[in-house]
């Protein structure tokens, strides 16, 4: 299991006071993700749940939410808030697998702690239902792992906007957390994509997706084709319902005017 990670396994020492952060920061990717869900509610997934700040947002949307996660304390925290359509459950993305298929496949900055990320755009793309939505999103950068100097000025220059938007003692605590070494050693160890290699990479796993630039991330929306077959079995599946509710054709009215009751 352990090969499948980079980074991950990192959660666990910090997990509070990832979820702490994850519920302080600006929530461009959630309101996003809440304009691009599948007209169809059934199942969904979030691979690399972390404390499952989007988990539950989907859960508002969809019948059944399953969120998983290789760290076990973020899990534990995501369990405390889960509602009765929520399931959360501890697990390598690349171990994951689920007979029955997902409406919606999502996952949200994870796919950079992947060694195998072909792979495991392979997997995600698997477990999503014919007819289903993918929705993927991950950091990108201009080179692979910025230093630390740039988290470090990143983290300064958002502390005006974060005041005005959380207050002063929330946002010197978002600064604390970001220029942490703890935080600083995470990112050290992720690797990003740049938004052209995202777009080829992905691109090549889910051919006809859409794109959308998220400003440090960048996002994929596939639609997984209905094979005809299966159109064909749906389509005969409902016909009945529409004979039923179908007005008798000119031809079909005239012949039951003649023909004996
Ligand atoms: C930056 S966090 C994002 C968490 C969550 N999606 C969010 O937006 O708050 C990355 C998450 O990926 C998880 N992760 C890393 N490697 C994983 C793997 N192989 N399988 C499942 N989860 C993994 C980490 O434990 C962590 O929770």
């Amino acid at each position: 299991m352990v090969e499948h990670v980079r980074g991950g396994q990192l959660f666990d020492s910090f997990a509070a006071d990832y979820d702490r952060f994850s519920r302080l920061e600006p929530p461009r990717i959630a309101n996003w993700l809440l304009t691009q869900l599948p007209a169809h509610a059934g199942r969904a997934l979030d691979a690399g749940c972390g404390s499952g700040r989007h988990t539950s947002a989907l859960a508002a949307h969809f019948d059944k939410v399953i969120g998983i996660d290789i760290s076990a304390p973020l899990i534990d925290i995501a369990r405390q808030r889960s509602g009765p359509n929520a399931r959360y459950v501890v697990s390598d993305l690349m171990a994951f697998a689920d007979p029955d298929g997902f409406d919606l496949v999502f996952s949200s900055t994870t796919l950079h702690h992947m060694p195998d990320l072909e792979g495991a755009l392979v997997r995600l793309r698997g477990l999503v239902r014919p007819g289903g939505t993918a929705i993927l999103i991950d950091n990108v950068a201009s080179r692979p792992t910025p230093p630390r100097w740039v988290h470090v000025l990143g983290a300064l220059r958002d502390v005006p906007g974060d005041i005005a938007r959380v207050g002063a003692r929330k946002a010197g605590w978002l600064l604390k957390f970001r220029t942490s070494p703890a935080w600083l050693r995470h990112l050290a160890s992720d690797c990003y994509l740049t938004r052209q290699a995202f777009e080829h990479r992905y691109g090549a796993i889910f051919p006809e997706a859409r794109f959308e630039s998220l400003g440090y991330a960048h996002g994929l929306v596939w639609e997984k084709k209905t094979p005809r077959l299966l159109r064909g079995v749906m389509r005969f599946a409902e016909s009945p319902r529409k004979r039923c509710q179908a007005e008798p054709s000119p031809t079909q009215r005239r012949r039951r005017e003649i023909l004996p009751k």
